[in-house]
């Protein structure tokens, strides 16, 4: 554990010496349903991005392939391996070595912040709940237009227990009670995981 939280730094770590293949995302489809998802419900081309818990820069690539070029994007990850990685794919932007909870970011407000994958991990107690709130309270401020992640849905056929399930209603509810109404869920590209898109203005 990091002050009350799981250590996850050393869990992503761990994981790819495991199995570098499926060290972010279990499969490859999976992986870019979401990607899919974030750019169809975001529209970042032309726009600032920052993307937290960025890994090796997978989200940037897939957004570049698919035209939707960011004017400036900044990657933020904990893990200095995945930033010294997605530093050398010569992809267009930047990557900084960040604990996105604990440290002031390096980076400004930018147009949307981003965030796939960042809240999938089980905490002891109330921890998810304290971790996620203080993280998308963060996303919110350092937001000019939005923000967007994704959460592992209690709809899934699986469980594991390293897992946080959430139950997307409540996630809405209590998201539309911090940040307003101007909220789309979409649990339509997976049936495991959905995104929550939170506009600052309609
Ligand atoms: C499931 S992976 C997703 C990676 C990437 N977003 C993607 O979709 O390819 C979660 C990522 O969040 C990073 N991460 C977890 N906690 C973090 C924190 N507190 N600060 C910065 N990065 C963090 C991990 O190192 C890992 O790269």
């Amino acid at each position: 554990m990091t002050g009350n939280f799981i250590d996850e730094k050393a869990y992503y770590q761990a994981k790819e010496q495991r199995d570098p293949q499926t060290r972010f995302w279990n499969s490859s489809h999976g992986r870019d349903r979401r990607f899919d998802a974030i750019l169809r419900h975001t529209a970042i081309a032309g726009q600032s991005v920052v993307d937290l818990g960025c890994g090796a820069g997978d989200l940037l690539q897939h957004a570049v392939a698919s035209g939707a070029v960011p004017a400036r994007y900044d990657g933020l990850d904990i893990v200095e391996s995945f930033v010294a990685e997605g530093l050398a794919r010569g992809l267009p932007g930047r990557f900084h070595s960040c604990d996105v909870l604990e440290d002031e970011w390096p980076v400004g407000q930018a147009d949307w912040i981003i965030a796939n994958g960042i809240f999938a991990l089980a905490q002891a107690g109330d921890g998810w709940w304290t971790r996620y709130r203080r993280l998308s309270d963060k996303m919110w401020r350092q937001a000019k237009t939005g923000m967007a992640y994704t959460i592992i849905s209690t709809n899934s056929p699986k469980r594991n227990e390293e897992t946080r399930y959430c139950d997307p209603g409540e996630i809405l509810n209590e998201a539309i009670a911090r940040f307003g109404d101007a909220v789309l869920l979409d649990h339509s590209y997976l049936p495991n995981d959905f995104l929550l898109v939170v506009r600052k203005t309609r």
